[in-house]
């Protein structure tokens, strides 16, 4: 069978298939449902200085070949992470990269001291789609340089892992953003998180979720995902994790093409809480028929148009 190992930040994994952030709850939930030890890696929900109730409910809504969501970022906090999940999750035998987000730049380097100081990680991913409460709420990847400012705190707060930063699409060029975060000392990136969305029930006049607006996810969004990162690994040359839209082994295809090392899976869990544990399957044998040895050779071989 083709060779689907994959090396991203020197942590090596089974293959470039991972379970995304907020997706797959703290990677024990699916123990019972999914072969979790098949998944090159799982991220964890994110995790913020104390714990968050979340909004109120609705908090997904069904869209066209698509996910709104505004969960609110809910979670134990990451404290209560250390203490009361990763003990289980150290024996999954799966790496483990640790979520990561907060409203000020002292939430991220927080959240990260407390977890420089636990064992079982093998990586940090900064969420930065969250809102900066002392710049009006703007999200800290909407803008160079509060995002340069956060991802420094964090570069500061951290030597033991790798550190991931993960890119909103909600930008106009996500390449500025890309060049900062690296400059301001990001191993490698993960891009997209979802995009601004709002969904409307018209006989209520309201917004469906509860929060209004949400993130849009899933399929509707691949095509701009593919774009991103090929345009993200064009203009950088770290390590790019690719998703938005991956349900099927052709899929990940695409965006190995579009030079992603591995990529993420997250709504498809949503409507297959087994598809993240089935794709590594389903891309070894879609390899093998294609005559390709390993994942990794494909790895931004998209030829030019025509
Ligand atoms: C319900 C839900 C919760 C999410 N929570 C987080 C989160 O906590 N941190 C994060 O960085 N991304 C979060 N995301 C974004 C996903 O990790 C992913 O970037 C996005 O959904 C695009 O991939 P997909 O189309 O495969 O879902 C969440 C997405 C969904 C659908």
């Amino acid at each position: 069978m083709a060779d689907l190992r994959t090396s991203i930040c020197g942590v090596e994994l089974r293959s470039p298939v991972i379970a995304a952030g907020g997706t797959f709850g703290y990677g024990l939930e699916f123990g019972g449902i999914a072969d979790v030890g098949s998944i090159g890696a799982i991220v964890t929900k994110g995790l913020s200085r104390e714990p968050m109730a979340g909004n109120p409910a609705p908090r997904v809504t069904e869209t066209a070949s698509g996910m709104l969501n505004a969960v609110g970022l809910q979670n134990v906090g990451v404290r209560a992470f250390v203490r009361e999940k990763l003990p289980a999750l150290r024996h999954v035998g799966t790496p483990v990269i640790a979520n990561v987000f907060g409203f000020r730049v002292e939430d991220y380097a927080e959240v990260l001291r407390v977890l420089e100081g636990a064992g079982g990680l093998a990586m940090y991913e900064l969420n930065v789609s969250c809102p900066n409460t002392r710049h009006g709420g703007l999200e800290f990847g909407a803008d160079a340089r509060q995002l340069s400012r956060a991802v420094s705190a964090a570069r500061a707060a951290v030597d033991r892992r790798p550190l991931l930063v993960k890119l909103s699409p909600n930008v106009t060029d996500i390449r500025e953003m890309a060049r900062a975060a690296v400059e301001s000392g990001a191993d490698g990136l993960s891009l997209i998180n979802t995009l601004r969305g709002l969904a409307v029930d018209a006989r209520a006049r309201r917004p469906v979720l509860g929060a209004g607006s949400g993130g849009l996810s899933g399929p509707a969004i691949k095509p701009v995902a593919l774009h991103m990162v090929h345009q993200v690994t064009q203009a950088t040359s770290v390590p790019v994790i690719g998703m938005g839209g991956i349900a099927t082994a052709e899929d990940v295809v695409e965006f190995l093409l579009c030079g992603a090392t591995c990529v993420q899976v997250g709504t498809a869990s949503f409507w297959d809480p087994a598809r993240v544990a089935n794709l590594p399957g389903e891309l070894g044998s879609y390899l093998d028929a294609q005559g390709t040895a390993s994942a990794a050779e494909l790895r931004g071989t998209l030829l030019s148009p025509g």
